[in-house]
């Protein structure tokens, strides 16, 4: 165990600062001929910080990781260690499905195992620390980066997030092939109003602590060593400098003691949102609130000085953040071992290898979602007379923006996955956002020809992630005039679908034999699908969000609230209810709802009591049984409905769910146990509690479903 008060006894202020300031790794030479640890942001870094910086992000490999820190070490005044952090989201150079994705698996032991193997490619490769996972709550189709979510659920999003910091962490980030991981983005990100990215959100208390902070709770039980603020101003005040937010709630209420990370010039872009007037005013409220680590902006080093001979700053909040750092490099064992386990020999070994392939592929299979099939699908293998047409048809975009290292030429394309079972031929049609008359001529041609078309449409990757909010969630470009030339053809088309976000499809729905949602599914997304277009594989993903009817509807969630005017039916549209006069308040696809190649029969819904005490515990259980001829995955969903609070309470909540298989024809008793702890809630004045009253429970196929029981808490 370093003494790393002794160390920190050693740095002078300046020195400090560069400890709390981190700087993007890769070198870069301004118009003058001087050569910076480069930034994109063009700050006038100085000599004195490159040498001394505390963490670098942005670069990777084992070479050129260790090449830093030697030199880093070399040049450095105190030798402490550089902490290496990446954007490692769902995979390094091996791409898992989009969290979006994943979580639609309703599997987070896909997440941990997917995660570990993220932080083996990650660690050979040098790193130490990812920025992952995101625990924002995706609220609204609009927003970019609901791409990066685990969904718009606090409980399935609070499973995942757990699962991504034990996948990444492991027992220790000292371990072998560990690394730290940082929850982001705190809080609240998702409630950008109107999906604008980096835009202002506002919420109560109650909606913050019902459905926000779960999840970065969840993700710091398991662990997790870091925490990043996020860009938005939460009720007024930016997250770098919200001091409730992150002294309050992050170290008081969920008692987190490790390091505060802002997001990527996140503190000097309080100037912008108008909180404060100059670099020096954001530095100051930075550190007061307690971010640790200043990413890229360089206020501390610029500013802090003064602040402190001014009397404006207490150099112990420097203090502070040091020894958070030096804290952190201990914990990863920086100070004995600064390479820990980079190594190019085995990142040769590891990374990409046909294991972690293998994975991507399992992990794809049980996140690709079917929405809609009238029996078109699975496609017998040797099915003559299939086309493949679409922009996204041959293609090898499969991954989303935080793609780390891994490359569009390591994935197939649809066409070439599905290449051997099927005298398979391909046409582009149309592009994401282009068309012309060729094309698309050449692509009828080849449909009036075909009996069966898979027609693979979507987004390109850069239309979700960071910066990627949309004014409509519709498909882009020509591709829904396009699908229907297509449609005209009385052909039987089977619709895939990658994009990051929700999508407003209802005139696809209607006219399409079959839908798949791919979403962005990795490096091994197509050999995934052909999988199951072949019907090697059952689909048994469900949505972890809504598919709204249209943009109109977002922000839409299946857990919202029933007002005072509930529409008589919720498909309708409605006069004089909590509706719109041109469209119903339900989702197109709701919340847990997927398909596989059986059908399910839910039959006899019962409970043990209708009456429970705070001490009882409850069973639910239904019958479910298979009624058709292949085998498949039942997702089983506990849903509660507490129907009167102090607060007005949700029309429903996701409680627990099982995955059960059955094989044709067999029925499994589901139940699941009722106990006090899951009708608590945040009540008024920070009360968290159960209150007596009725309640509904459904065990369900997805939130949509309307069977219920009731008991009554006394
Ligand atoms: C970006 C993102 C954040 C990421 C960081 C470092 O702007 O908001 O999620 O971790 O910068 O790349």
């Amino acid at each position: 165990m370093k003494n790393l008060k002794a160390i920190m006894e050693k740095m002078d202020l300046r020195d400090k600062l560069c400890e709390i300031s981190q700087l993007y790794g890769k070198l870069e030479t301004a118009e003058d001929g001087r050569v910076f640890m480069g930034i994109n942001y063009r700050f006038d870094s100085d000599r004195f910080m490159d040498d001394n910086i505390g963490s670098l992000l942005g670069v990777s490999g084992a070479k050129a990781l260790i090449e830093i820190q030697k030199k880093h070490l070399e040049k450095s005044k105190h030798k402490i260690p550089l902490i290496f952090m990446h954007d490692i989201i769902h995979g390094y150079k091996t791409i898992f499905p989009s969290p979006l994705a994943l979580s639609c698996s309703w599997q987070p032991e896909l997440a941990r195992k997917s995660s570990r193997i993220a932080a083996k490619e990650s660690a050979v490769s040098g790193l130490h620390l990812t920025f992952a996972p995101m625990a924002d709550l995706a609220v609204d189709a609009r927003w970019g980066r609901v791409v990066e979510t685990s969904g718009e659920d606090v409980y399935l999003n609070s499973l995942f997030s757990r699962a991504y910091v034990e996948g990444f962490q492991g027992n220790d980030v000292k371990d072998s092939f560990s690394i730290a991981s940082c929850v982001k983005h705190f809080a609240a990100y998702g409630l950008a109003i109107a999906g604008k990215e980096y835009n202002t959100t506002e919420a109560s208390e109650y909606n913050l602590r019902e459905n926000h902070f779960p999840s970065y709770k969840s993700a710091l039980d398991a662990g997790a060593k870091m925490v990043m603020t996020s860009f938005n101003a939460l009720n007024g005040v930016p997250a770098s400098g919200n001091k409730w937010l992150l002294q309050d709630i992050l170290r008081k209420e969920m008692g987190f003691a490790g390091v505060v990370i802002s997001d990527c010039t996140a503190i000097v872009e309080m100037i912008n949102h108008g909180y404060c007037e100059d670099s020096a005013g954001a530095c100051q409220k930075a550190l007061e609130a307690g971010v640790d680590i200043e990413m890229v902006s360089i206020t501390y080093f610029k500013e802090a000085e003064k602040l402190i001979e001014d009397g404006r700053l207490d150099s112990k909040l420097i203090d502070n953040a040091v020894m958070n750092v030096l804290k952190l490099k201990e914990e990863l064992g920086l100070f004995e071992n600064p390479f820990k386990d980079a190594d190019e020999e085995l990142e040769r070994e590891v990374v990409l290898c046909k294991e972690h392939r293998d994975y991507a592929r399992e992990t794809a299979r049980e996140s690709i979602v079917l929405l809609k099939n009238d029996g078109v699908l699975p496609l017998s293998k040797g099915t003559q007379k299939v086309a493949v047409i679409g922009p996204v048809a041959n293609s090898r975009q499969m991954l989303d923006v935080w793609f780390a290292y891994g490359e569009e030429k390591d994935c197939a394309t649809l066409y070439e996955a599905i290449q051997n079972d099927y005298g398979v031929r391909y046409a582009k049609g149309v592009g994401i956002l282009t068309e012309n008359k060729k094309e698309i001529g050449e692509a009828l041609e080849l449909a009036k020809s075909s009996d069966i078309i898979i027609l693979a449409l979507g987004e390109a990757p850069l239309m979700s992630g960071e910066s990627g909010s949309r004014s409509n969630i519709n498909l882009p470009g020509f591709q829904e005039k396009f699908a229907d030339e297509i449609f005209a053809l009385g052909k039987k088309v089977i619709v895939v679908l990658y994009n990051g976000r929700p999508l407003a499809i209802p005139a696809l729905n209607e006219k399409a034999n079959a839908i798949i949602e791919a979403w962005l599914p990795g490096t091994e997304g197509n050999n995934a699908l052909r999988d199951i277009i072949v019907g090697d594989y059952s689909p048994s993903a469900r949505l972890a969000t809504s598919f709204p009817y249209n943009v109109g509807q977002c922000p839409i969630c299946y857990n919202r609230y029933n007002t005072g005017r509930p529409p008589k039916n919720e498909m309708k549209p409605a006069r004089f209810s909590a509706g719109y006069v041109d469209c119903g308040v339900t989702p197109l696809f709701p919340f847990g709802y997927g398909l596989t190649y059986t059908t399910f029969e839910y039959s006899g819904l019962k409970i043990s009591a209708d009456k429970m005490t705070r001490t009882d515990t409850l069973t639910v259980s239904c019958m479910i049984t298979n009624m058709g001829t292949r085998e498949g995955i039942e997702v089983a969903q506990l849903y509660i409905r507490d129907m009167a609070g102090s607060l007005i309470r949700p029309i429903r909540m996701l409680k627990g769910f099982e995955r059960v298989s059955l094989k044709p024809n067999e029925s499994r008793l589901v139940t699941f146990e009722i106990d006090n702890e899951m009708l608590k809630f945040n009540t008024m004045d920070n009360g968290y509690c159960s209150e007596n009253g009725k309640f509904r429970v459904f065990i369900a196929e997805n939130a949509h479903d309307t069977n219920f029981v009731e008991f009554t808490l006394v």
